[in-house]
Formats: C-alpha cells, sequence, structure tokens
C-alpha cells in the first residue's frame, strides 16, 4: 500500500509561527508516521491553480525561527468567490471550488492540513462539505478564531506592539505628548488588550467596549494636572466611539475579507489634541505586527499545533481543527470554531486588572 500523503497549504494573512508549523507537519508526518508531504504555494491560489510541490526533511530544515511563510499565501484565492476581473467596473466573481477538489484529487494527498484564520477556516468547512478531508490549524495575529485559547501568531503580534509601545513611551515623556498608538485586530480588541497593559497603557479602547472621547480626555487632563505631562494611548483598528461605527481604511473587494480597518488612531489624535490642547502625535503599527521571528511561546504552540495537526492526519480524522484548551491540545469541529469570532468579553478579568492599575477603557 502507497504510504499516506499531506497537503499542506498556508492561506489569509501571514503570521510569525507559519513556518515553525510546516516544520512540524512535515517533520512529524516523516519521523512518526512515514507519511508523505506536499506544499500547496500561495494558498488556496495554488489548489485552483495546480501549483504544488514536495516538501522533503531538508525544505523544513531550519526555517523554525523565520518569520513568513515558505509556501507563499494569499487572502485573494476563495475557491467559492474566485475573482474572475472586472466587467463594468464591478468585481465578477465565480465559484471554482470544483476546479479545488479536482486538484486535490490529482495530488493523491489523504489530507489537506490547512494554516489560516477565520476566513480560511469558512473556505475549509465549505471543501469539507465537498468531500475534502480538512484539518485546520489556527493562526492570526489577531487571536479571533474561538474555541482555541490561543491563535498561533498572537503572542509574537502581541511583543512586537508591547516593544513598539515602550519605545514611544520615552519619546513621549520627554517631549510631554500624548501618543496614541492603533495595533491591528481586526474586530477584536486582544492585540490592544494585551499589549497595552504590557506596555503600561493609560488609555486602551477596543472595539468591545465603545468609548467616549470625552472621558478619554478627562483621563489624560487629570495626568497632566497631576504631574504626568505624557499619556500613552492604545488604540486597536476596530475600536469605535459610542454610537459610531468602526474607521474603514479601504475596501479591497477581490480579497477573502473585503474590510481593511484603519485611521481610528488619527481621529482619536485629533480629538484630543482638539479638546485637550494637548501636542499628540500617532503611530500606526501595521503590518510591523506580522513580522518577524516567532517568541518562545508561539514556536511551542506552532510546533505542538502542527504535530498534532499530522498526528490526526495520520489517525483519518477530519472536518477538525487543532486547538489549545488550558495546557492541553485537542480537537474541535471547524464548524464550532467558525460560529462566531472570539471576541473580547466585557466581564474579560484582563479588563478588571488594568483598570485596578489604572488604566481606562474610556467609558
Ligand atoms: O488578520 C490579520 C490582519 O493583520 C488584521 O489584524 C488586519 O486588519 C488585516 O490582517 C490586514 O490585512 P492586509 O494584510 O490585507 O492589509
Amino acid at each position: 500500500m502507497a504510504n499516506k500523503k499531506i497537503a499542506l497549504l498556508t492561506a489569509g494573512g501571514d503570521c510569525p509561527g507559519i513556518n515553525a508549523v510546516i516544520r512540524a507537519v512535515v517533520k512529524t508526518a516523516i519521523n512518526d508516521f512515514g507519511m508523505g508531504v506536499v506544499g500547496v504555494e500561495d494558498g488556496f491560489q495554488g489548489l485552483i491553480e495546480g501549483r504544488w510541490h514536495d516538501l522533503t526533511y531538508n525544505n523544513v530544515s531550519g526555517i523554525l525561527t523565520l518569520g513568513g511563510t515558505i509556501l507563499g499565501t494569499s487572502n485573494k484565492a476563495d475557491p467559492f468567490r474566485y475573482p474572475k476581473g472586472e466587467v463594468g467596473g464591478r468585481a465578477e466573481f465565480a465559484d471554482v471550488s470544483d476546479e479545488a477538489v479536482r486538484n486535490f484529487d490529482r495530488i493523491g494527498a489523504d489530507r489537506l492540513v490547512a494554516i489560516g484564520g477565520d476566513g480560511t477556516l469558512h473556505i475549509c468547512k465549505g471543501l469539507s462539505e465537498k468531500g475534502i478531508p480538512v484539518i485546520g490549524i489556527p493562526k492570526t495575529i489577531d487571536n479571533d478564531v474561538d474555541c482555541t485559547d490561543y491563535t498561533f501568531g498572537f503572542d509574537s503580534g502581541a511583543s512586537t506592539a508591547t516593544e513598539a509601545i515602550d519605545k514611544i513611551h520615552s519619546t513621549a515623556q520627554s517631549h510631554h505628548r500624548v501618543m496614541v498608538i492603533e495595533v491591528m485586530g481586526r474586530y477584536v480588541g486582544w492585540l490592544a488588550l494585551y499589549s497595552g497593559i504590557a506596555g503600561g497603557g493609560d488609555v486602551i479602547l477596543i472595539p468591545e467596549i465603545p468609548c467616549d472621547l470625552e472621558a478619554v480626555c478627562r483621563r489624560v487632563v487629570e495626568r497632566s494636572k497631576r504631574g504626568r505631562r505624557f499619556s500613552i494611548v492604545v488604540v486597536a483598528e476596530g475600536a469605535r466611539t459610542t454610537g459610531g461605527e468602526a474607521v474603514v481604511k479601504k475596501v479591497v473587494e477581490d480579497s477573502t475579507d473585503p474590510v481593511r480597518l484603519g485611521g481610528i488612531g488619527d481621529f482619536v489624535a485629533r480629538d484630543i489634541e482638539k479638546r485637550t490642547q494637548l501636542e499628540t502625535r500617532v503611530t500606526v503599527l501595521g503590518h510591523l505586527q506580522r513580522g518577524g521571528t516567532p517568541t518562545m511561546f508561539d514556536r511551542v504552540l506552532a510546533t505542538r499545533f502542527g504535530s498534532k495537526a499530522a498526528e490526526l492526519a495520520d489517525r483519518g480524522e477530519r472536518g477538525v481543527m487543532v486547538a489549545l484548551k488550558c495546557q492541553d491540545i485537542v480537537t474541535v469541529p471547524i464548524a464550532d470554531a467558525i460560529a462566531k469570532l472570539k471576541t473580547v468579553p466585557s466581564d474579560h478579568h484582563l479588563i478588571r486588572v488594568a483598570q485596578s492599575v489604572g488604566t481606562s477603557f474610556g467609558v
């Protein structure tokens, strides 16, 4: 009987730790189960276009600490809504999922292991319903995938944001300025909450707690009156004012996730400066948070996720995602993981802790 084979792909936005997962899947598949692994190039784009290559032990040696993904990725290749160019100025889409299924059959793999976030997992569910046996691995700096305590990539993204906040802290102090730092996170506030607490933010604004800018300014002025002549305001890109909407930077029609958030930092900074007359500056951290070497936590989590996925592939599991629950790596149905985004609960213990050390959430 021929050896079993895994087809592996990475889709959606990149983040630190993807290569560590690829390495763990390939090494575990070869070492523990004698399986072969094929790497599909550029996410679902490669599955649709028929681009893949074998992944050997040599391909994955030395990639543990490397940022990005050696397989390439794409967030413009949803097989169920594949961009077909423009007609009359409007983007046109087609369902090419049958092509993806045909190519998966051509690879001759027993399992498709897909490393991705919410968008990727939605596509996985669709492909699963078309007969492709899928195993998902939750990846994103946003930490918004449900049913897992953490996605890999989050710890690295939050660490990079923290380091940036630390650096901004010293210049804020020297110039007696209010510094607004906009961090990523899409519709959830995990990145802002963790980096804001770790970086000693005086104000943290997250989408789950709509803010009142008057309350934000009150905190900044209070600090100033107490002789604390600078303030650090950490804003999640998805944050919004009470009754307001998240600020949209642009809409990328042909993307699997068309809305790009951004601009709330600028909005908040302008408002603070106007109301308080205190000099205010903005820094948007952007894609910096997705680059570089994974942290120790992410390297370990990525390795555990990857090894588990190879084990599940050997065991013949399908339609499931690996997840971290307390200290254990478990499996959960993909359908459960995508039922809703994992947002920050308003009674989360970290919100209370932050408030206890004097951080305002702008309410
Ligand atoms: O989901 C990861 C993420 O970095 C979000 O935090 C951010 O909103 C989005 O991707 C940015 O997407 P893009 O790389 O397409 O600009």
